[in-house]
């Protein structure tokens, strides 16, 4: 198992299955710090530095959350506009990275175009974390949608995934590589459009993943143990930033899960996760059944995100 301590997390091909239940020991023995609402002084002397290119919510907050949580000190920008890097001077990843490491231990980066954490992990002195880069890879979030299935469900083998969604997003790449660490078996069902590329599925052939394709979600749900969900109404992640259209259009039935569905089709244990945010294709009203888990998995966020800056920063071993 590669150590942590001051390791860049780029993305999950390659993570390996006991480095993911180091880290997800490492969560739990924070957990209770974010449970009972406690700040500790694990990290009191390191800093974390936020570089989000695109707008985010719930990433760089519960980054942010988790370096707070661990007494850590935070600084960043969430506005890219207000940088030199987003005004007239473009100013190059390498050039921003060679400043950000001199004013933190971490960068937790966010950014529109593929690779580009890749290129600052090539300049930064400091270790980087991906929080998601163009079409490419979300590794923190789906390091805690793993987690939130290991809390729920107590094992990653012997299961079935049906990931619903758009298959470009950076969720379904690094939520496949995960899932091929684990004996986990997979459906994708996704507009045509939006479908697996034929070389990520060759790729997934070769890292041995089980999988298959359906065209409906009605026809694949009585199979899953998780259902993982993305939109497929949605902006272009290859842009800093997309204003909402007047019609954003609706989601095809297809790609929906409603309760009737759950109701009538699903196993009476399979969960739902969602990174969110989500758009009419989870409504509101699954929130009250039995099946939901998307608030556990935000809350979470924070908490696997504890659990990696103390490892990364060498605050736990
Ligand atoms: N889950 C997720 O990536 O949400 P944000 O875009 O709000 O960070």
């Amino acid at each position: 198992m590669q150590s942590f301590l001051g390791r860049d997390i780029l993305s999950l091909k390659g993570f390996q299955r006991a480095e993911y239940f180091r880290l997800f020991e490492a969560a739990d023995e924070l957990a209770p710090f974010a449970h009972d609402r406690r700040n500790t002084d694990l990290l009191a002397k390191k800093t974390l530095v936020t570089a989000f290119y695109q707008p985010s919510t719930r990433t760089r907050l519960a980054t942010e959350a988790a370096m707070i949580r661990l007494g850590g000190r935070v600084l960043g920008f969430s506005d890219v506009k207000m940088t030199r890097a987003g005004d007239f001077y473009q100013e190059s990843i390498k050039d921003t990275v060679h400043m950000l490491q001199c004013y933190g231990d971490v960068i937790a980066m966010r950014h529109f175009q593929q690779g580009a954490p890749h290129e600052a992990a090539r300049w930064a002195g400091v270790p980087v974390i991906n929080c998601g880069d163009g079409w490419g890879e979300h590794p923190t979030q789906v390091l805690t949608d793993l987690y939130t299935v290991w809390k729920e469900r107590g094992t990653l083998d012997d299961l079935h995934f049906l990931c619903i969604g758009d298959m470009r997003m950076r969720t379904m790449h690094s939520i496949s590589y995960a899932m091929a660490e684990f004996d986990i078996e997979a459906t994708y069902v996704s507009p045509p459009e939006m479908s697996l590329t034929a070389e990520f599925k060759q790729e997934l052939t070769d890292l041995n993943l089980r999988f298959r394709e359906a065209s409906s979600t009605a026809d694949a749900i009585a199979d899953a143990d998780v259902i993982y969900m993305e939109p497929v109404v949605q902006a272009d992640y290859t842009k800093s930033r997309v204003e909402a259209a007047v019609d954003k259009g609706l989601t095809p039935a297809a790609y929906r899960v409603t309760r009737e569905l759950l109701r009538d089709k699903a196993k009476p244990d399979a969960i739902i996760l969602h990174s969110l945010p989500r758009m009419d294709e989870l409504p509101p009203d699954v929130d009250e059944t039995r099946h939901a888990r998307y608030w556990e998995e935000a809350f979470n966020g924070v908490v696997l995100r504890m659990g990696l800056l103390a490892l990364v920063l060498g605050a736990m071993e």
